[in-house]
């Protein structure tokens, strides 16, 4: 298991004390997400964020991009850090060719649902996939709270992969708390992003303990 902060709800006016604060709480993953007010009705960030972060860290930088056109950005993500880029399959554009073109630029590739859609429509896609991104929610915002349906869809998703031989992480993204990481984790999560459910915390550093004990009893309850 793996958790990644997302810095979507963090403080930016000291966005490099919100990742350090991450690696304090023994993270190594930081999730950026990325809108352009058109896919979503939110506008965030840019890669200029994620390129004053890369020179202060070393953690994992994972860019989710909430983008109707993301292959006009793919170049300048990578150029800026991105180590994965995180696509939707409700885009119009050609999802092949935008995977291999992040697979080009040497970085890894994942495509995300968003609640309505499917996990059929990962099928075409999961030869060159790196990861797969469930929304637990509609995306644009954080702080909302994670749906019956989405939840469904891991185990059906975790299924459809093991069935290709390939270990592809399910990393799910919205609403993600200490409350529900036991669920979504026996339900086929492997990577759990979480914003408000970290930032604004009294004490961060123990829900990740917590989680880290939650993950640890169920791996021994599986292998039972
Ligand atoms: C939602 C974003 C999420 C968001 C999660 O559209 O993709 O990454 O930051 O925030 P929380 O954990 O607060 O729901
Ligand atoms: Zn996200």
């Amino acid at each position: 298991m793996e958790i990644a902060a997302s810095m979507l709800n963090a403080n930016l006016l000291n966005l490099g004390e919100d990742v350090r604060m991450a690696e304090q709480w023994g993270l190594r993953m930081i999730h950026f997400d990325q809108m352009d007010g058109h896919f979503v009705p939110n506008i965030a960030f840019g890669p200029a964020f994620v390129a004053a972060v890369r020179p202060i860290t070393s953690c994992f930088l994972d860019v989710h991009l909430m983008l109707s056109d993301p292959m006009r950005f793919i170049d300048t993500f990578v150029d800026a850090g991105a180590d994965n880029i995180t696509i939707h399959a409700e885009i119009e554009g050609d999802i092949p060719a935008i995977i291999k073109e992040i697979h080009a630029k040497g970085c890894k590739a994942g495509i995300s649902l968003n609640p309505e859609t499917p996990p059929e429509a990962i099928r075409p896609y999961l030869a060159d996939l790196d990861m797969v991104l469930v929304m637990m929610v509609h995306p644009g915002f954080g702080g909302q709270h994670i749906s019956d349906e989405c939840v469904a869809k891991l185990p059906v998703l975790k299924q459809m992969i093991a069935e290709t031989g390939r270990e592809i992480p399910i990393e799910v993204d919205g609403g993600i708390k200490r409350e529900n990481a036991e669920r979504v984790l026996e339900a086929g999560a492997d990577i759990l992003v979480m914003g408000t459910g970290l930032y604004g915390e009294p004490d961060p550093t123990a829900i990740v303990h917590e989680m880290r004990e939650v993950w640890n009893a169920h791996l021994n309850s599986t292998r039972r």
